[in-house]
């Protein structure tokens, strides 16, 4: 049984956070304990004295047990850029994250990790979210926005994770575009280009339902 997985996406804006409160339900109705991770989150917003993201807050909402806030997210920019610009005077430390995600292991059964944008997007000016996975050791989940665009972006993906040489424990469909035309037949696409498995298609909802969505997961 793995202890986490860490939530990759297409891109920013893929589906990644809802996914993976998606996934903390699931596990939750395994019956295990579940925390969540958003290492470096840029576009912070100051709330009671610190900034804040919102992927973090839903993630401490959302958790089995309470956690401190900045466990869940020790480096928050304010800046809307490339965590490693918007980092620049305060870059990510590796390590810290890593002790941190120790922290959590401990008081969880489960501990997501959502990255910061796609799989090579900056995290500091030598690394990228490829190797704060890599360091994590966790299994890869891909999160793919259901978009023009995203066969492309799935194989992209999968690729590059392949390339890290960590295990990619499935995909999922993020259907984030209410207009798309033929959904299913691009999700097919890709399920039969990807060599892992589809863990569910979360359907396009206006209003997030986690518990809805908790409900097309399957296969972890
Ligand atoms: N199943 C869905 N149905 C409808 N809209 C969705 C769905 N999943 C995500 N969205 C929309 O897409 C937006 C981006 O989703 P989300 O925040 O999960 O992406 P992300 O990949 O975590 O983005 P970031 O890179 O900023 O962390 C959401 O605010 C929501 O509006
Ligand atoms: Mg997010």
């Amino acid at each position: 049984m793995n202890n986490g997985y860490f939530i990759t996406g297409t891109d920013t804006d893929a589906g990644k956070t809802w996914a993976t409160i998606a996934l903390m339900h699931y596990f939750k109705q395994q019956g295990k304990s579940v925390a969540g991770m958003k290492p470096v989150a840029a576009g912070c917003r100051l709330r009671c004295g610190q900034l804040q993201n919102d992927d973090a807050l839903l993630m401490q909402q959302h958790a089995s047990i309470p956690v401190d806030y900045r466990l869940i997210n020790p480096y928050a920019y304010e800046l809307p850029v490339s965590p490693h610009l918007a980092g620049r005077h305060d870059p990510v430390d590796m390590h810290a994250v890593l002790a941190g995600f120790k922290q959590l292991k401990a008081l969880a059964d489960i501990v997501l990790v959502e990255g910061a944008g796609g799989w090579y997007a900056p995290v500091n000016r030598q690394e990228d979210v490829s190797d704060l996975a890599k360091m994590l050791a966790l299994p890869v989940i891909i999160v793919v926005a259901i978009r023009l665009g995203c066969i492309n972006h799935a194989k992209l993906t999968y690729r590059a994770v392949q390339h890290s040489r960590l295990h990619c424990a499935g995909w999922i469909a993020a259907c984030v575009d209410a207009d798309m035309l033929m959904r299913e037949e691009t999700i097919q696409t890709i399920a039969t280009a990807l060599d892992t498995p589809l863990l569910g298609i979360l359907p396009y909802l206006e209003r997030a339902d986690f518990h809805r969505l908790a409900e097309q997961l399957a296969g972890l």
